[in-house]
């Protein structure tokens, strides 16, 4: 199997965003597989993100919607991928609560485009070409809904309870792909991940959004309590397993994916700025910590999300080699290092979403 994936292209949908960025680079620099980067380059993909691959041997980038049928056709017919892996979403729980549209319009929709355009090429495909086609949408823990304190993880069989638009979103493509291999044996994999964090992360999502409040000595918005549990995976750990589940995975399962480091938002929020009083002192002497201020909760918060990795351990040999204190020093310095990118980022728009989110809160 790793043989084919070594000649034969994978087309990664979302590729500019964090993860599929930090997967496209695996994938080309450290795999030699190439890659065909589909992305729409909404506020979250950014060609900066990809930079550094851009004159690489192996790589194309396309700007394209998964809801645009005519151009995924066209590109599958131009690239013949031999798998597809699908990032491409609205991925801000946030952002679902005062929109949802565009969750339902690239998440629901889209997914149902893409697999659309995917079996129809998959079709057209035969011999060990078509043996070997593989689907893989990559989905999240959030689709499970939330746990109690004593609660058992999630595992691959727990009932979907969805709580925000973006993890009913989630859910739905989900099904989805599901019922496209039911119905249509087409061979499809799906990985259902908990929290990631790392590099090229953007600074909406918890981690980055800390260290780069805390960088410029700005306020750290802790919601509710602050005791909210999430199970933190740096994302290059997350890239592995989608290989090994492309790879390896058995067609029509479900893999779930995560860090076994279940931490409160406090002890992350506590252990960002401790990191940060080392590598980055404040000029007055005072910690970090003093920015930490405690605003409204998220509406429908979930209260704490953990992953049972035994059937990705058990089956494909993968389990997390950061653990969070090693993953969130190398985050840390990944953000001082590319101060140039934060700023890139955190453009007018970036601004607009920090005053609607937070002022008043
Ligand atoms: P992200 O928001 O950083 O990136 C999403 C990317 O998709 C962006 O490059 C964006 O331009 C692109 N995109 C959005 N709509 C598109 C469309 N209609 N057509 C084509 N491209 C489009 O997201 P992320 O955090 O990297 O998450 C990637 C995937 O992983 C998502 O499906 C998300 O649900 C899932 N996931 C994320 C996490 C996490 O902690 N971030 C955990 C588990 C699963
Ligand atoms: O669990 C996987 C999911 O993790 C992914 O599917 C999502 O795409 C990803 O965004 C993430 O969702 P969360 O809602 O858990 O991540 P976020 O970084 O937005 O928030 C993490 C926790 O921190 C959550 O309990 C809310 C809290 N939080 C978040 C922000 C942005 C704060 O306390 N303050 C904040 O300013």
């Amino acid at each position: 199997m790793l043989g084919r994936y070594m000649q034969h292209s994978v087309l990664v949908t979302g590729g500019a965003g964090f993860i599929g960025s930090n997967f496209v680079r695996l994938c080309v620099l450290e795999r030699g597989i190439p890659v065909i980067n589909v992305d729409k380059l909404t506020y979250a993909g950014n060609l900066g993100n990809v930079r550094d691959l851009e004159q690489k041997s192996g790589y194309s980038f396309l700007q394209a919607d998964i809801n645009d049928g005519p151009a995924i056709r066209d590109i599958l017919r131009k690239f013949q991928p031999s798998a597809i892996v699908h990032f491409a979403a609205e991925s801000h729980v946030d952002r679902s609560i005062l929109g949802p549209d565009e969750f339902i319009q690239t998440n629901i929709h889209g997914t149902f485009q893409l697999l659309e355009e995917a079996k129809a090429y998959w079709n057209e495909l035969s011999g060990t070409a078509k043996a070997q086609f593989r689907f893989l949408h990559v989905s999240t823990d959030e689709v499970f809904g939330s746990l109690k304190p004593d609660d058992p993880a999630f595992s691959e069989s727990t009932p979907y309870a969805p709580n925000s638009p973006y993890s009913a979103s989630k859910a739905a493509s989900d099904h989805l792909v599901r019922a496209y291999h039911h119905t249509y044996a087409f061979p499809t994999l799906t990985t259902n991940c908990s929290n990631n964090y790392g590099p090229y992360q953007f600074p909406e999502k918890l981690i980055p959004l800390m260290i780069a409040n805390g960088l410029s000595g700005k306020k750290l918005p802790v919601y509710g309590d602050g005791l909210n549990v999430r199970d933190w995976l740096y994302v290059t750990d997350h890239c592995e397993a989608i290989l090994q589940v492309l790879q390896k995975g058995r067609i029509g399962e479900t893999y779930n994916i995560g860090g076994c480091a279940e931490m409160t938002n406090l002890d992350v929020v506590n252990t960002i700025c401790r990191t940060l009083d080392e590598l980055r002192p404040r000029p007055d002497g005072t910690s970090h910590a003093s920015l930490i201020n405690f605003v409204k909760d998220r509406p429908g918060h979930d209260r704490r999300y953990a992953m049972d990795i035994r059937k990705i351990r058990n089956e494909l040999g993968w389990s997390p080699k950061e653990s969070f204190a090693t993953g969130i020093r190398k985050t840390v310095s990944w953000y001082l290092d590319n101060s140039e990118w934060v700023e890139s980022v955190t453009s007018g728009a970036y601004r607009d979403w920090m005053r609607t989110q937070y002022a008043g809160r």
